[in-house]
């Protein structure tokens, strides 16, 4: 593929739900699909030499859902990490957990650190997944630590330095899947000059072929970040 790759693809994984209610299944089914999209979008973005990518599993605003569609969705992460944690190591990915801790369940809590620390040691791809994370919930812990640590002022490369994403470049390219087109809270602040692409495909039937379609997409974009183009 002769294509001009982003180094960050971030990712609002949506339409798992819809998925499943069109199979008459239930929700749970899709976001179990859902997961197999993500593992062939990690594969791929390995291959191809994207440096980071970042997914929105589990969003602040997600806990109005009901608990047993909650209860769910975590044991689902936790059992596919324990699953396939070695697997991911195998292929060089450092993972990273980007998002609120303390209202997680312990043992999940647990599992992450666990896994960020046997991960550090690799680079091939920084995967960021982002649970129990808000946009603004990111800023506002950012406030508070930077103020805990007496600061009075700051410059906005000083600020970043605060944020969950503190050491990863901006995302060059957002997608979201399943026809909605905003934010939902991600990235707020990170995706100040991102490359936005919506697709009405649902989630759990994005595989290669969709992301490539994505990053074919991104490659025709003239980025300017407030500038104008040499001619
Ligand atoms: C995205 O799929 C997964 C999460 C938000 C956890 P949804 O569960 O939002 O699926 P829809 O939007 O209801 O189809
Ligand atoms: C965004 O999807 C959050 C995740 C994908 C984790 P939602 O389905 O929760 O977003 P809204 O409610 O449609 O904005
Ligand atoms: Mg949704």
């Amino acid at each position: 593929m002769d294509l001009k790759l982003p180094s960050h693809v971030a990712i609002i994984m949506d339409g798992n739900g819809r998925w499943a209610r069109a199979r008459n299944l239930p929700r749970v089914a899709g976001h179990y699909e859902g997961v197999k999209s993500a593992e062939s979008v990690v594969r791929l973005s390995r291959e191809l030499g994207i440096k980071y990518l970042t997914l929105f599993a589990f969003s602040t605003e997600n806990w109005k859902r009901p608990r047993e569609e909650i209860n769910a969705l975590f044991e689902l992460l936790e059992g596919y990490l324990k699953e396939k944690k070695e697997e991911l190591y195998e292929l060089e990915v450092r993972l990273r957990f980007i998002g609120r801790r303390d209202r997680l369940p312990q043992s999940l809590v647990k599992l992450m650190e666990t896994i960020e620390a046997e991960s550090d040691k690799f680079n091939r791809l920084v995967l960021n997944l982002a649970v129990d994370y808000g946009g603004r919930d990111d800023i506002v812990r950012a406030v508070n630590k930077a103020l805990t640590e007496g600061k009075k002022k700051l410059k906005e490369e000083d600020f970043s330095a605060y944020l969950d994403l503190a050491s990863c470049p901006d995302p060059d390219l957002l997608i979201r899947t399943a026809g909605e087109r905003r934010i939902s809270n991600f990235l707020l602040w990170n995706l100040a000059y991102t490359e936005l692409y919506f697709t009405e495909t649902l989630w759990p039937d994005f595989r290669e072929e969709e992301f490539t379609n994505a990053l074919r997409d991104y490659s025709s974009r003239e980025r300017k970040f407030g500038g104008i183009l040499n001619e």
